[in-house]
């Protein structure tokens, strides 16, 4: 009896750990732009926003400022988004220091092209 007390503790931990452990693996997306769907949101919140954001970079904001994204015309928005989908096709953004220092924040090819996708999408 006093056995399985103790595994059933030592279980529920476990599962606690695991929940703890997974969660900031796998970062749902918040504060998503309506004009930016959910999964090319995880693309941006993941490698774009340290600087295209409120409390980022300001040359960067003058480019692209996501927290602005749904003020934006929708042809300011086309424009914007062909213009990220260059960048990241040509390695250009996020900047190769930030790549070197922020391995986590580089896009890989998949995201990249579900991006551009996306792009491909508003084309239409
Ligand atoms: C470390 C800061 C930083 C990060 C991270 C970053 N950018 Fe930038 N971005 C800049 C700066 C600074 C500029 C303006 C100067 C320039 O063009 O290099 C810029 C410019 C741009 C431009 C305009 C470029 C042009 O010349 O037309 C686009 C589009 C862009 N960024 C998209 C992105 C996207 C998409 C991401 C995420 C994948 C990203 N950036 C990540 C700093 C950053």
């Amino acid at each position: 009896m006093k056995k399985s007390g103790t595994l059933i503790i030592a279980f529920v931990g476990i599962l606690v750990l695991f929940a703890a452990f997974i969660k900031p693996t796998d970062p749902v997306p918040s504060n998503a732009p309506k004009g930016i769907p959910d999964s090319v949101w995880q693309v941006i919140s993941k490698c774009c926003l340290d600087c295209h954001a409120t409390d980022g970079n300001g040359m960067a904001r003058a480019n692209v400022d996501f927290d602005k994204w749904d003020s934006y015309t929708p042809d300011k928005q086309l424009a914007k988004a062909q213009d990220i989908c260059n960048e990241l096709q040509q390695g250009k953004m996020p900047p190769s220091k930030y790549r070197k220092n922020n391995p986590e924040g580089v896009p890989t090819e998949s995201e990249t092209a579900r991006v551009c996708n996306w792009v491909r999408q508003m084309e239409k």
